[in-house]
């Protein structure tokens, strides 16, 4: 069996959509596989007025699908009790406080709490101060974390705003803010593939990359989240925290140890190395885009909620240039969209070329030698392909490139623990690693606000590309000024 992690979770959100979709299921992948066991208990609270049974009986339905064992379902779901709160009414608090305190001695949960707030996030900086305030920090030894989805700010000042409100109540290591790209199975393995091979890491700087490439293509498009959406932008959602994340996985330097503050330290150094671009440089380092309507599609301005005259990105792609000894000359260009091609998520790190090629002979047409490149399939395929040149078996020598490749097969792909579970269980374990810290998401934001205040005064040509393609033709451009192509295109 594996460690028990004893905690008291207190759910700000409870019957919001996060909640329902994937924090019931993820807490319950963790009953099921022992990580939380007898000592545990889940106060769910909301502006609602729900009883626990009632409460109870959200969480069954929100985790049915997972298990077929009723029994065990019913059991976990004896755990949640529910206490209605509206954020600003002290009086809730003081209610909230005696149920964590009822429930720690029934469950015996050693006085440790995580506070999650799972709501809009102007609520976040108001919750924090109460829990504070009201006297919900546990007191008797036990730990007190909080977990706080994104959006972290809209911009660098209105972040450090509320990393200040949050920063009064909680002491950074007691931070976790989400990125549930960092809990992917194959984010996570970006390290394993960087530091646990010599070829690779032998291997990984400006002397023999060539560039790196990180693609985040969405099919859907907006959906139901205009109203969110809409004043966020690609730039903004995608960008800001997920593409920073991959990028500074991709850039760090080796870290000390395998160890949250190490790997942050190394994070937070290759983010503040990335060069902050000066208006020329962010006009013609990033381009955006807006889908227009093909077929069945809708334009994006055509969505329900979006306004017809709307200049919100939904597309988005850009080189990134880190000013250190090991990027330095190696950009990395990065993209992501809605209403793509297809939904995926992958890094292609493509290799410098042998400087001498002696197997080309210009008065024979043969192809030349290709790149190496090395591509980590992040999602729905999980894996990695490594692309070299060999003799391919006919008469004659040519060379042709193949692919070495590892795929997760279905079935293990499908058992990988899904983000949200292995998040839940970091924090649980108080383990920061795949967490943001706050310099991250402050170097992340100065450098996004830059391409945003030259974005903000220049009028965009939208809509700029069909839905089902790879976004506007300036996307292939931006890489073929610097002679280079996208190594995934359609149709391959
Ligand atoms: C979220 C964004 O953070 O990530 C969404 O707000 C986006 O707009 C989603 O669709 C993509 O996540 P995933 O895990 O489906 O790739």
């Amino acid at each position: 069996m594996p460690t028990e992690r004893r905690s008291l979770i207190m759910l700000f959100g409870a019957n919001g959509d996060l909640a329902v979709r994937k924090l019931y299921p993820a807490m319950f992948k963790l009953y099921e596989k022992g990580n939380i066991r007898d000592h545990f208990a889940v106060i769910g609270s909301s502006r609602y007025k729900v009883d626990d049974a009632k409460y109870r009986e959200l969480v069954i339905k929100s985790v049915s699908k997972e298990s077929s064992n009723k029994k065990k379902i019913t059991d976990f779901a004896s755990h949640f009790y529910f206490v209605t709160h509206d954020v600003t009414d002290l009086a809730h608090y003081s209610a909230l406080k005696d149920k964590a305190d009822e429930l720690d001695k029934k469950y015996q949960l050693g006085g440790n709490r995580v506070f999650y707030i799972s709501m809009a996030p102007n609520f976040f900086g108001t919750v924090a101060k109460n829990i504070k305030n009201q006297g919900l920090l546990s007191t008797s030894g036990g730990f007190n974390r909080l977990v706080i989805e994104k959006p972290f700010g809209r911009d660098f000042e209105s972040a450090k705003e509320l990393n200040d409100e949050l920063s009064n109540a909680f002491e950074e290591n007691q931070i976790f803010r989400i990125d549930h790209y960092l809990g992917k199975e194959m984010i996570q393995n970006i390290e394993a593939i960087r530091f646990g091979n010599t070829i690779f890491e032998a291997l990984w700087n400006n002397r023999y990359i060539d560039n790196v490439q990180v693609t985040l293509a969405e099919k859907l498009g907006v959906e139901e989240r205009a109203g969110y959406y809409d004043n966020s932008g690609a730039l903004r959602d995608m960008v800001q925290n997920h593409i920073m994340q991959i990028v500074s996985l991709l850039a760090m330097e080796q870290p000390v140890a395998f160890k949250d503050t190490d790997i942050r330290a190394e994070k937070v150094k290759a983010l503040r190395s990335l060069r902050v671009y000066n208006v020329a440089e962010a006009s013609t380092n990033f381009v955006r885009g807006q889908y227009g309507a093909v077929g069945e599609n809708r334009a994006y301005r055509d969505e329900d909620g979006v306004p017809k005259d709307s200049n919100t990105e939904t597309f988005v792609a850009g080189k990134l240039l880190f000013d250190n000894y090991r990027w330095s000359g190696t950009p990395f260009y990065i993209r992501t969209g809605k209403k793509l091609a297809d939904k995926f998520t992958r890094v292609d790190v493509v290799f410098k070329k042998p400087l001498v090629d002696i197997f080309s002979f210009p008065q024979s047409g043969k192809a030349l030698l290709n790149a190496n490149v090395l591509t980590i399939f992040i999602e729905p395929t999980q894996g990695f392909s490594l692309l070299v040149n060999a003799k391919n078996s006919e008469q004659g020598f040519h060379t042709e490139p193949v692919n070495l490749e590892f795929l997760e097969d279905s079935k293990r792909t499908r058992e990988t623990p899904q983000p949200y579970e292995r998040l839940i269980h970091d924090v649980l374990k108080g383990d920061g690693t795949n967490f943001a810290s706050w310099p991250e998401v402050a170097s992340a934001w100065k450098f996004v606000d830059q391409i945003r205040r030259v974005w903000d005064i220049q009028q965009p040509m939208f809509p700029n590309y069909i839905p089902g393609s790879m976004g506007p033709v300036s996307a292939d451009e931006l890489l073929a000024r610097d002679h280079r192509e996208w190594i995934y295109k359609l149709n391959q």
